[in-house]
């Protein structure tokens, strides 16, 4: 996965989040071509478990902070990723065949979320930030 400013969503610490989970993601992606199988998938899916856990909190403290229409609905997308992920890292072993589906899963739940879902905030704050500075007396 490769992050390029198609996914920046023009938060500073949020597009960071964003780079450090394509960071892991690649991470495994090199470490399964390696073959090195069983041990890389749990230890990835530990890891990008507790780091959605961290990125989520941030995103949920910022859309609470500024009174996001859409939090809840994001939210729930959040929870069922975390706890999909979470669940699989304490499966054990994966096959083959789960590995390459785990693969591809998360690198289309990571790509379609923040193309979409954390975008769609992204723009709710820059309009937000348009219309404050809008409200602002001409002096
Ligand atoms: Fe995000
Ligand atoms: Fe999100």
């Amino acid at each position: 996965m490769d992050w390029d400013a198609t996914y920046a969503i023009g938060q500073a610490a949020v597009d960071a989040d964003h780079q450090r989970l394509f960071q892991l993601f690649n991470l495994f992606s090199a470490a399964i071509a390696a073959g090195e199988t069983r041990e890389s998938v749990n230890r990835f899916l530990r890891d990008l478990a507790d780091y959605c856990d961290y990125h989520f909190r941030r995103e949920e403290g910022l859309m609470r902070a500024t009174g996001y229409p859409d939090a809840a609905k994001h939210t729930a997308m959040h929870d069922g990723f975390a706890a999909f992920v979470r669940k699989q890292s304490t499966t054990g072993d994966h096959d083959l065949e789960e590995v390459q589906f785990l693969q591809n899963y998360v690198e289309m739940w990571l790509c379609g979320h923040i193309l979409v879902m954390d975008k769609w905030f992204g723009e709710w704050l820059d309009g937000r930030a348009g219309k404050n500075a809008a409200a602002e007396p001409i002096s």
